[in-house]
């Protein structure tokens, strides 16, 4: 069979075994959709029903709308909103007083009601009954048993989002999975099936809120907001709609002066705050459920308040105050740092940035303004700290920024599986609010009291067939949903679910895939850039080895290796200070080396090359270690996705066999250079006596 991987997880591939397809049959003879007939969710659900039971089943289901619940024998699968059916309601009488039930819960439940069976998919609002139907659907793609189901569902984040990186030209920003599936040629794909297709991808992980724009806004991005595009903005706004799905836009903080309307972009200039007005009002015009505007300001030359002598809650507040009336929110980014660092300077840290601007400012944001903090303080390294910012603002909205496009993490050339890297840091507890303060509580507002607050990532698909170039690289985006759905789902439990929904029930295959996932990360970080130093790659490409890259350039993201040690001093003792910006249990933690984790350890302290780790390795060894045995699991992988062969379909094998090729290649050009770079530095032989060159 050729699969091309365009179907992702949602493949519906046929039930082999013939009396568990005749079990399911049973119930899905039967389908009622309570609700009135229409497109939202409930029509989408209804749509997904007919298409994976033919494809799944071999039967063209019926659907019926609304009252006809009862007029059957037997069995029956009736999805609907709460209030929309009386079995529905009576099967339900429980669950609204269960304090997680939000807009957007579900349940699945199986009931006997007056001789008949049903399993219910209810939500309380249409888009929880299309999550619930997509579940249903990832039962039956499992082999579950439809029999006796009791499954209640929440959301743990509100806001629950995608960030596109894409222009108009069609070109993705860190994209590596070919062009953009909205724009091409600076026009708007609205009315493509693609958009539709990734709308329902979308939906079946629970994403409610996509910005389909690069958060680098330049001039053909600038006019999404204006008569000229709006129109077809609102046709892929709506296809969203149909699938519970608000749509963001980046917008141009300049935006005033780019379209030439003013002279000016200052957030406290009457004719600005006036042009936003009239902005917003037109927006809402032509999307009456907008979700907002995404905005990167004052960084790496883009413009913002600063211009003006202003500082951020003035910019964010204008377009709050805009977005108001609407319900809209603004998602204001805290990635602003001097990208033009002086070496010689030893005070100024990029690290510090995200936190000495916008701590201060705690409490003057208005309430639909949402910061937006990546995980980590510099820019979605292997491995980070997780940003001292988050939750260290009581008064103001947060979200977390993650990164699924693998900018730093092999490029979707690599398999770098980084649900284990997210979970870490919603793991994380900065103790803002007490023990037990984790990142997972605070961006779900349980710490403080945000009116918004959630998890949003940047993309990492586009246009190839199978939507994320390389194959396995699709479980870091179902990933992602699935984890900001539930963040106590394991990384074991959430790979095994992708690898089952997209690779079969195969149990060789299965393991296989599911081991190689959970280790990818570790095998990535170990030839890569070693003990949380990050970077060290191409400068701009950010792929491949290039250790000097950005030591010797403008950018500020240094290491400081000499011939006699490596790391970054950020101690409050006698370095940048940046230690000193999380909670002191924390910042003590990382402040001595006695306790700072081996993993972070030349992200907080230059050493010498001599220095013993945890471990009881040096920092020398360790580099060679590291870099010997992290191209040897690669080998290792690449031997054991040869056994696949046949057991995989022959098109998504060779694939992923050529790029596992590929990560052998680029992972012995990574230990090459590093060992030979630090070997050099600090002229420490290999304790084993390997090939350095
Ligand atoms: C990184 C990335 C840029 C991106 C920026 C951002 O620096 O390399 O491409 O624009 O992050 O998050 O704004």
């Amino acid at each position: 069979m050729i699969d091309n991987g365009y179907k992702g997880w949602l493949r519906y591939d046929r039930v082999n075994n013939a009396a568990l397809a005749e079990s399911y049959r049973q119930w899905t003879k039967h389908i009622v959709i309570a609700g009135e007939y229409g497109d939202g969710p409930l029509a989408s659900a209804a749509n997904e029903l007919k298409m994976a039971l033919d494809s799944m089943l071999g039967m063209q289901a019926e659907v019926q709308w609304t009252g006809t619940e009862d007029r059957h024998a037997g069995k029956a699968i009736v999805v609907g909103t709460l209030g929309s059916s009386a079995i529905i309601d009576s099967a339900l009488t429980d669950v609204t007083a269960v304090s997680s039930v939000s807009a957007e819960s579900y349940w699945l439940r199986t009931v006997n009601q007056g001789g008949r069976t049903y399993v219910l998919a209810a939500g309380v609002s249409a888009s929880g009954a299309l999550y619930a139907v997509f579940h249903l659907l990832r039962l039956i793609q499992s082999g579950e048993s439809l029999e006796s189901l009791q499954i209640s569902e929440s959301p743990k984040y509100s806001l629950r989002m995608i960030n596109h990186w894409d222009n108009m030209d069609g070109s993705i920003e860190r994209g590596y999975a070919g062009d953009s599936i909205f724009f091409r040629n600076n026009e708007l794909l609205s009315g493509s099936g693609r958009i539709r297709d990734y709308a329902r991808m979308m939906a079946s992980i629970g994403i409610n809120g996509i910005a389909i724009n690069n958060v680098n806004v330049h001039r053909p991005e600038t006019f999404l907001i204006t008569e000229r595009l709006l129109p077809q903005v609102a046709e892929i706004a709506s296809v969203f709609r149909e699938y519970g799905i608000k749509l963001y836009l980046s917008v141009n903080y300049a935006a005033t002066i780019e379209l030439g309307d003013l002279d000016t972009a200052d957030p406290l200039d009457e004719r600005v705050r006036a042009w936003w007005k009239e902005k917003a009002a037109e927006v809402y015009r032509h999307i009456p459920d907008f979700g907002g505007f995404l905005v990167k300001a004052d960084s790496e030359n883009r413009p913002g308040p600063f211009t003006y002598g202003r500082n951020h809650a003035d910019g964010a507040n204008m377009l709050g105050e805009a977005l108001q009336p609407y319900g809209g929110l603004v998602l204001w980014r805290c990635f602003v740092y001097n990208c033009h660092q002086d070496w010689r300077d030893r005070s100024t840290d990029r690290a510090r940035a995200a936190y000495d601007h916008f701590k201060p400012l705690d409490g003057q944001f208005m309430d639909n303004v949402v910061l937006q903090i990546k995980n980590g303080p510099m820019d979605f390294q292997v491995r980070e700290p997780v940003s001292p910012l988050f939750g260290a603002m009581q008064k103001t909205n947060q979200m977390m920024e993650f990164q699924i496009t693998q900018e730093y993490t092999g490029q979707q050339r690599h398999v770098c599986f980084l649900v284990p890297q997210w979970k870490e840091v919603l793991d994380f507890d900065t103790h803002h609010g007490g023990n037990g303060s984790t990142i997972k509580e605070i961006a779900a507002g349980n710490i403080h009291p945000y009116m918004h607050s959630g998890i949003t990532a940047v993309s990492n698909i586009g246009d190839d067939d199978n939507w994320t170039g390389h194959h396995l690289a699709q479980a870091n985006l179902y990933g992602y949903g699935r984890l900001i759905w539930n963040p106590d789902l394991t990384s074991e439990q959430i790979a095994s679910e992708w690898t089952s929904l997209t690779f079969g029930a195969d149990e060789t295959v299965g393991e296989a895939v599911v081991s190689f996932l959970l280790e990818s990360w570790s095998i990535y970080e170990s030839y890569t850039s070693p003990l949380g130093v990050g970077w060290m790659v191409r400068p701009h490409y950010h792929y491949g080895p290039d250790i000097d890259g950005y030591e010797y350039s403008k950018w500020g993201t240094y290491h400081f290796a000499d011939h006699l040690g490596i790391g970054v001093n950020r101690t409050k003792a006698d370095g940048t200070g940046y230690a000193g910006q999380y909670e002191s249990a924390n910042a003590a933690v990382y402040e001595s080396l006695e306790s700072c984790p081996d993993e972070l350890l030349l992200f907080f302290h230059h050493v010498p090359y001599t220095h013993v780790l945890h471990s009881g390795s040096t920092v020398i060894q360790h580099i060679y270690d590291t870099h010997f045995s992290g191209v040897e699991r690669v080998a290792y992988w690449q031997d054991r996705w040869a056994k696949l062969e046949g057991r995989v379909d022959e098109l998504r094998f060779r694939l992923v066999a050529g790029r596992l090729n590929e990560q052998l290649e680029n992972a012995k050009e990574w230990r090459d250079i590093v060992n030979t770079y630090f070997y050099r530095k600090s002229g420490i032989e290999d304790a084993r006596g390997r090939t350095i060159y």
